[in-house]
């Protein structure tokens, strides 16, 4: 097909996401006296295949006493990061258009972390062992390599139907967005046949339905490359195991959470092999849970240790954000709501240390605050020391997204400057913040730019008939926002 690098999409670019998998501090969170990183002090950190670079890009305005590197094949993705660095004034992001083995064998420094999220599984054979002569050669001893990937059985049933949409579009006619189009077309054919393949697999129907929804650009890059090798945890481990890496946790919170309550399982399916062979247990673990895509913190031998100082925590979200029940993983959980909407309470007035925090708790404070993690309500706050150099820089990126959002619907977070990470945040918001910083109405403002645009938000999925609707819709998100979502991004120092 034509505009394929290495069989790897570079007609259609990649989606604008924020990654929160990529932020350091959760990650040192999750290996305790194992991170190589310390709170508040320089580290070097790299990301391999960063699509648009939005989040390396946050990372970078949120550490500014940190470097950031990556790289990626796609010259208009590269060159998107860079006009973020250059437009907020990023001096420590440095970005590459070499693929893997060119850029490893450039003049990079050891790295305390190389991050690669939604790479592993959509490259092949050769770019893998890139990647492992790349971490072999560049990361420090002790190093913190982050893999987010797809991962069987999860996507099992799933495979025949990508080779189809592959296979269909290989055949079509046009671009690639209308070869996607024809490819989709062409499932939803054999699916009003009854083929025997949808008959005997249910489930691939839903996600049929569900790929309908998303947009092409996404769609190109998660379906339609040569290379897309969702993996065992088993092959994974043993491809990285030549490198010295080995698991040291898993990436998410709420994986974490979960593990308990697997433990047993675990060791009840495979008896004393998963007791004494972890990557034979995180195997039953993908067959029990049965998910598609792992986060997974692998570390390097020959790190040290160091005793972890008090922890400090800020609230991501409002109390009123607080279900009772969720399913953060794949196993639902009771919240422990009064002490979890304590904690949430006491940090709306700002970071506060851990002890400090759980203190009034008794027993129910640790477990409340693991909840909270897996429920991405709270994140690391970072020392008061560099809050100032933070705060600039992060200033200076929000500036720049908040400005883009005029006439763009992408890059859905805001840097922080006290957890050093990014908080989720949708272009409306943004519109309202925009106009809050201009000193107008926000509602007004986010009204007038939408329908100078000529655009519309839905209610309820459907579009809004009428501008006097559209504008009581806004001044109604308005009102939810400043009282539920305005302290919080206050706390964080998202909003000067
Ligand atoms: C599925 S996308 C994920 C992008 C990004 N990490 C994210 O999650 O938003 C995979 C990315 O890998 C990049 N890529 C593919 N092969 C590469 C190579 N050999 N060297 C560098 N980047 C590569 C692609 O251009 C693409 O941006």
């Amino acid at each position: 097909m034509r505009g394929w690098t290495d069989g790897y999409v570079t007609e259609i670019g990649y989606t604008y996401g924020f990654h929160a998998e990529l932020q350091p501090w959760p990650m040192a969170d999750a290996l305790g006296q194992r991170s190589p990183i310390r709170p508040g002090l320089p580290f070097d950190y790299c990301e391999l295949g960063f699509g648009q670079g939005f989040s390396l890009a946050l990372l970078a305005a949120a550490n500014p006493q940190a470097r950031f590197w990556g790289n990626d094949i796609n010259p208009d993705h590269v060159a998107h990061a860079r006009g973020l660095a250059e437009g907020a004034g990023l001096t420590n992001l440095s970005v590459s258009t070499l693929g893997f083995a060119d850029y490893a064998a450039t003049d990079l420094p050891a790295f305390d972390i190389v991050a690669l999220h939604g790479v592993w599984s959509w490259v092949g054979p050769q770019q893998r062992a890139e990647i492992v002569a790349f971490l072999d050669r560049h990361l420090k001893p002790g190093g913190l390599v982050y893999l987010g990937y797809n991962v069987l059985p999860g996507w099992a049933q799933y495979l025949p139907l990508r080779e189809l949409m592959l296979a269909g579009a290989r055949r079509g006619q046009g671009g690639l967005a209308d070869r996607i189009g024809g490819s989709l077309a062409l499932a939803q054919r054999l699916r009003a046949q009854e083929a025997g393949y949808f008959r005997i697999n249910p489930t691939v129907a839903t996600r049929l339905d569900a790929l309908l929804d998303r947009p092409v650009d996404y769609l190109a890059h998660e379906y339609f490359n040569e290379s897309w090798h969702p993996t065992y945890f088993t092959d994974l481990a043993q491809a990285l195991a030549p490198a010295g890496l080995r698991l040291a946790a898993q990436g998410r919170a709420a994986d974490r959470w979960e593990e308990e309550a697997l433990r047993e399982a675990i060791l009840t399916a495979g008896g004393s092999a998963a007791a004494d062979d972890p990557d034979f247990a995180e195997l039953l673990r993908d067959f029990l849970t049965n998910r598609s895509f792992r986060r997974d913190l692998f570390i390097r031998a020959g790190g040290g240790t160091w005793p972890v100082t008090a922890r400090s925590w800020a609230a991501l979200g409002h109390p009123r954000d607080l279900p009772r029940r969720a399913t953060p993983a794949t196993r639902p959980m009771e919240v422990p709501f009064d002490a979890a909407h304590a904690i949430l309470t006491a940090l709306l007035s700002g970071p506060q240390r851990e002890d400090e925090l759980l203190a009034p708790l008794a027993q129910q404070g640790p477990e409340a605050l693991a909840v909270l993690k897996a429920l991405d309500l709270v994140a690391p706050a970072l020392p008061a020391d560099g809050l100032a150099q933070r705060r600039e820089s992060c200033g200076r990126l929000n500036a720049l997204l908040l400005a883009d959002a005029v006439a763009n619907d992408r890059m859905p977070a805001l840097a922080s400057p006290v957890t050093g990470g990014g908080v989720a945040i949708d272009r409306v918001e943004k519109l309202f913040l925009a106009g809050l910083s201009a000193g107008a109405d926000p509602a007004l403002h986010a009204f007038e730019t939408l329908e100078t645009a000529g655009q519309r938000v839905l209610r309820d999925g459907k579009p809004i008939t009428t501008a006097q609707r559209h504008k009581a819709e806004l001044a109604d998100r308005w009102d939810t926002f400043a009282r539920r979502r305005l302290p919080v991004l206050q706390v964080l120092g998202a909003v000067p």
